[in-house]
This record gives C-alpha cells, sequence and structure tokens, in this order.
C-alpha cells in the first residue's frame, strides 16, 4: 500500500520509527521504494552530490522539477517529498506556483527551510491541498546566515525558541518537521511537543523518522563525512541490501547510535 501522510501519522501514534532517503532520479526511487523506504526526499542537497557545488543555493526550481520527475517514475509507493529551492518561496505567491509545479511533477508534500516567518506561506499550501514539510535547525540554504554548517539549537535559549518554532510551523499546518543537526534531547523534545511526525538526521534515535542522503549512506561522501552518517554499504554486499539494513536499523533504533549523534 502507498505511503501517505496518515501513515507517518500512524507510525507516530504507535511510536514505530520509519525511513526517508534522498533519491534524484529513477532507477535509485525504484530500489530505495522497494526496500521499504517510506519517504523519498528529492533534496537540493543534489547541487551538492551531483552537480558539485559548495552549496545547495545554485539548484533551480526547473532543476528539482526535473528530477522530481524522474523519481516519481520509479517510485513504488513510497512518499515523495520535494524540496523547494533557496528563494521559490521568498513570498506566498512564489510558494504557491513553485509548489503547483512540484506536485504537477510528482511529488505528494514539499519541504521548506525556515522559522516563524513561513506561518503564512505554510497556511496558504496547506489551505490549498498542498502538504508541507518544515525544515528546522542546521537549514543548508541559510549558511551564509550561520556563517558556516553549524549544529542549531544548543543554548537553551535557541533551543526553546526551536521548540516554539516547531509548535508554530505545525499550527499554521506543517505536516511534517524536519530536523536537521540538533542535539539529540531537544530533537526528542520537539518529537514530544508536536502532533506532525518529525523526521531527524543528525538529531538523535528518538525522532519519529531519520532520513538520510543515499550517497552518504552508501559510503559516497567526498570530503568531510558528517557525524550523523553511516555507511551501510561497509557491512553488506549491494546496494540494495544496504538500503535494507538502513530501513531495518531505524525501524529497530539501532541506528543512529551514541556516535552518530550531537548530544548537546
Ligand atoms: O536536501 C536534502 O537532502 C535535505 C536532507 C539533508 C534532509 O534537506
Amino acid at each position: 500500500m502507498a505511503v501517505t501522510i496518515n501513515t507517518l501519522r500512524e507510525y507516530k501514534q504507535k511510536g514505530e520509527a520509519f525511513s526517508a532517503l534522498t533519491s534524484y532520479d529513477a532507477t535509485f526511487a525504484q530500489i530505495v521504494s522497494e526496500a521499504g523506504v517510506d519517504v523519498i526526499l528529492i533534496g537540493d542537497s543534489l547541487g551538492m552530490v551531483l552537480q558539485g557545488n559548495d552549496s545547495t543555493l545554485p539548484v533551480t526550481m526547473d532543476e528539482i522539477v526535473y528530477h522530481t520527475s524522474c523519481v516519481a517514475k520509479g517510485n513504488r509507493g513510497s512518499l515523495i517529498m520535494a524540496d523547494m529551492p533557496f528563494m521559490s518561496y521568498g513570498t506566498v505567491e512564489a510558494a504557491l506556483e513553485n509548489a503547483a509545479e512540484l506536485m504537477r511533477a510528482g511529488a505528494h508534500m514539499v519541504k521548506l527551510e525556515g522559522t516563524d516567518w513561513m506561518k503564512d506561506t505554510i497556511e496558504a499550501l496547506s489551505e490549498r491541498g498542498v502538504p508541507v514539510c518544515a525544515h528546522l535547525g542546521l537549514t543548508p540554504q541559510f549558511v551564509n546566515k550561520f556563517g558556516g554548517y553549524k549544529v542549531q539549537g544548543r543554548d537553551e535559549k535557541a533551543a526553546e525558541l526551536m521548540i516554539e518554532h516547531a509548535c508554530e510551523l505545525v499550527e499554521a499546518g506543517a505536516d511534517v518537521i524536519l530536523l536537521e543537526c540538533v542535539p539529540a534531547p531537544l530533537a526528542a523534545r520537539i518529537t514530544q511537543a508536536v502532533r506532525a511526525p518529525v523526521i531527524g538526521i543528525g538529531a538523535g534515535a528518538d525522532t519519529d523518522g531519520q532520513v538520510l542522503v543515499v550517497h552518504d549512506m552508501l559510503g559516497l561522501t567526498t570530503g568531510r563525512k558528517p557525524r550523523f552518517v553511516k555507511n551501510f554499504l561497509a557491512e553488506t554486499d549491494s546496494v540494495q541490501n544496504a538500503i535494507k539494513a538502513y530501513v531495518e536499523q531505524v525501524r529497530n533504533r539501532t541506528f543512529p547510535a551514541e556516535e552518530h549523534t550531537f548530544k548537546a
């Protein structure tokens, strides 16, 4: 049966962890989907892993639309989440127009990076039938404001603010929250505080779901390997089995382990 937003809500209610992975083409989408991954993310990380840029900022709408349509053809029942690229949701009008394009290309949900300033946009999208994932914490489109790729929410004031933002965005209509690079205790507090499913990357084992960039979990990271990355191909004999191992280890919460987690 196809995964929908209701499936993710049921996982949260039952306390069962679910998995997400990026894919950018039909072949990987099929492999990932057939391995039992619940959510496929067409991440703007493609700007780095496919295009070789040093950030996600150069990625365009046309590029995400193209990769979303490729993924949709290979997908075998996972929920397809497409990233809205940098500045494609700078105004509510732009967000509506661009989200519509991604949904027409085959997305079931769009993902936006930001905080409370996105409330009106999320409300407008949600009211018009576009499910939304709100990405908080280390939001790579803000790398120039952060001054680098740094763990977010480390002090109590920042942690409280992130909890407040997550609650406000869910209230505005966000169906899913994604937390990137936040201390595990904070991610656990946010997961408890919101009714929406929470997906983590570098956010510890207590979120409702986990996501990784597929290149990273297959050991294809070029440059510095982030702490939260595990090479699942090193334990198995094929890409398919590596992805199955990821699904299994997320499900039984053996991934992420302590060594992949930021404690504070
Ligand atoms: O672009 C992406 O792949 C992402 C994940 C790192 C969550 O946003």
